[in-house]
């Protein structure tokens, strides 16, 4: 098992318009970090990353609540924005969340309609990289990794993988915007406690 579609409904227009207005604001102000974006990451591969931003602390209480009341085990709900503001198509490399087991997406934004999300064999783990206080995701090489399947999220959906295997996302342009959750379980873990929770499973290729 590679990812699941979670069958859970849509967040309500009133509540995305809400988050909208806030992140107009937001990013009129955002001037980003060393720690939102990197143009080189791996020494002499010239790839351009996107700017990201997980905005912890972030609350709307109506979205809690309606993710409360449609799915009680979901935690931990925060912002998390990728922006390509170049020319180049974006990508965000290989890594694994440092703050989570369990994936849980909605995506808000793709970013384009060819945003793909590639998925990877697990391999060792590698160090956490604290830089300038903040510890960072832990990125790969990803020629040192093995592909097991790529797929192109919809906006609204429900999302949910294992975050601690190696994953990417690739053709970013503009926008990225997704609600960031977690759940205690890890993805078998969760097909086995909520079945009904899984829409569809996606296997590799
Ligand atoms: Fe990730």
């Amino acid at each position: 098992m590679v990812h699941v579609e979670l069958n859970l409904p849509p967040i309500p227009n009133y509540i995305k318009d809400d988050i909208n207005k806030f992140l107009d604001e937001y990013l009129l102000t955002w001037s980003p970090t060393p720690n939102d974006g990197y143009r080189e990451v791996y020494g002499e591969d010239e790839i351009n990353i996107v700017k990201r931003k997980v905005l912890v602390g972030w609350e709307n209480k109506d979205l809690t609540n309606f993710v409360n009341s449609v799915c009680p085990q979901i935690k931990e709900i925060s912002l998390f924005l990728l922006i390509n503001d170049s020319d180049m198509p974006g990508f965000m490399p290989p890594h694994t969340d440092f703050n989570r087991e369990l994936a849980v997406n909605y995506i808000l934004e793709t970013g384009g309609d060819s945003v793909e999300t590639c998925f990877f064999e697990q391999v060792y783990d590698p160090p956490i990289i604290v830089k300038e206080g903040f510890i960072m995701p832990r990125y790969f090489n990803e020629k040192n990794l093995t592909k097991k399947s790529s797929v192109i999220f919809k906006k609204d959906t429900w999302v949910s993988f294992d975050s601690q295997n190696p994953h990417c996302v690739n053709n970013i342009s503009g926008k990225r915007i997704l609600i960031s959750m977690t759940m205690d379980y890890n993805l078998e873990g969760l097909i086995k406690a909520m079945p009904n929770l899984i829409k569809n499973e996606h296997t590799s290729f």
